[in-house]
């Protein structure tokens, strides 16, 4: 638990987050529940903001990354934040414009965007389009000639470095479905090719190089690389770049493995970031680029915990002990994806010791529907209510209905008060989009 968290253990011996009690939430607004600390996602986009200000002169936009979590809450949030977002799809675009999320502030993401999604993009005003495929720049310049419209477009690069948890790797022939190359030349030809568009104003370029990164040097090796190709098209073409997205990736705490980094391990990302880039414009004889920022998981990861009840409680002698829960891979898919881990605790016992391993196993009709495996955990017994934390990010944005499950609800709590944000799907929902065709009824 961190300095940004209000999550704390009250004085019955609960788990506390915005100074509601966890046990009582769930009792409230039944289980499984996402909960979401508004004063965590706040204070750290204020951080990233106030860091921009105080590294670059303000000269740049903190974009939340809304893949990370979205609902319609979540933009009103960074709309009173003063923030922009970035959006990877119609569904997204959708929710942040029906929130009343400025347009000219969304920056639009996707490896494949739809024709029918480059439409809806451009006819909203969305500020920028970030490019990643010839085709794409193409469906641009029919879609904005027809339209009288000339949109301002990045272009996703590929610098190379390949960002690992605690570490980076440089990467000459990089396998990526994202972006372009800059080391065998496809970012260069790309670069061409939309300069050469009428309807389509590059400003600019992109990149993204991974997630749950803790390694500055990652970002300051990608700003370095990303710098000196600037510096390489400005020679080639005399086209000289007045936008440098940096991309997200900054790495949160999910279990010990992991550091707790403070808002001043955060701040000083982007110093580090920051001071790069201006050391580098000055070698390069470059004017400061505007810089953007994605950050998605660590706005809303930590401030993120999901309220279980436990279930069935199976022992298998000398092997291990599973501890169900009604949840699982329907409202968090990372274990299952990729064997993330998380801290788990018993919300109604956080001063009890623990006695012993369990692994905890969704619901659902798959094996490798787990949460978390070998967690320690004090005796539990069904009924009782386990909270997994740091689930803000990637859980209620990749749930599914699998095995007609509901998605669950999601909460924001803030000062004692909790207010829904989504609400509990019901039985109607899942059968909602479902037609029985005339010859089957
Ligand atoms: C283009 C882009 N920007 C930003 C992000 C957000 O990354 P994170 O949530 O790790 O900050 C992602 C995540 O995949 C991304 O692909």
């Amino acid at each position: 638990m961190n300095q940004r968290s209000t999550l704390k253990v009250n004085s019955l011996g609960h788990l506390e987050i915005g100074g509601c009690d966890a046990v009582e939430l769930a009792k409230q607004f039944g289980t499984p529940l996402y909960v979401f600390d508004e004063a965590y996602i706040r204070k750290m986009m204020n951080t990233y903001t106030k860091s921009l200000a105080e590294n670059y002169d303000g000269k740049g936009i903190v974009l939340y990354a809304s893949k990370a979590f979205s609902c319609k809450a979540i933009y009103k949030i960074a709309k009173s934040e003063g923030i922009g977002v970035d959006v990877v799809s119609g569904g997204e675009l959708y929710t942040a414009l029906s929130a009343g999320f400025p347009a000219d502030k969304i920056y639009m993401h996707g490896n494949n965007k739809t024709p029918e999604e480059l439409e809806y993009a451009v006819q909203s005003g969305v500020g920028t389009i970030v490019v990643d495929s010839y085709l794409e720049a193409d469906r641009l310049e029919k879609i904005c000639g027809e339209k009288g419209v000339k949109q301002s477009v990045l272009i996703r690069i590929n610098p190379g470095v390949e960002a690992h948890t605690h570490a980076y790797v440089q990467t000459a022939t990089p396998d990526s479905k994202f972006g372009f190359s800059i080391a065998n030349g496809t970012a260069e030809d790309i670069t061409k090719y939309v300069l050469s568009k009428e309807n389509i104003a590059l400003k600019g370029f992109h990149c993204h190089i991974g997630s749950q990164i803790f390694e500055k040097q990652s970002f300051v090796l990608a700003a370095d690389k990303m710098m000196n190709f600037i510096a390489a098209i400005k020679n080639s073409t005399g086209f000289e770049a007045e936008v440098l997205n940096i991309g997200g990736g900054f790495g949160i705490y999910y279990t010990d493995e992991d550091p707790k980094l403070t808002s001043k391990d955060y701040s000083d990302y982007l110093k580090a970031l920051c001071d790069e880039i201006k050391a580098k414009a000055g070698e390069l004889g470059l004017s400061r680029p505007f810089i953007a920022l994605e950050p998605g998981r660590s706005i809303v990861g930590e401030a993120g915990i999901t309220l279980y009840t436990a279930g069935a409680i199976k022992e298998i002698p000398g092997i291990k002990t599973y501890l169900a829960v009604d949840g699982g891979m329907f409202d968090n898919p990372r274990y299952a994806l990729y064997q993330s881990r998380y801290t788990v605790v018993a919300a109604g016992d956080m001063n009890a010791p623990c006695t012993q391993k369990v692994t905890i196993a969704g619901k659902c009709c798959e094996s490798g529907d787990i949460i978390a495996v070998d967690v320690p955990m004090p005796d539990v017994k069904s009924g009782d209510i386990i909270a997994v934390l740091s689930t803000g990010a990637y859980n209620y944005s990749m749930a599914s209905n699998y095995n007609r499950n509901f998605i669950p609800q999601a909460i924001l709590v803030n000062d004692g008060k909790a207010e829904t944000i989504i609400k509990k799907q019901t039985y109607e929902d899942i059968v909602r989009n479902d037609v029985i065709p005339e010859r089957l009824k």
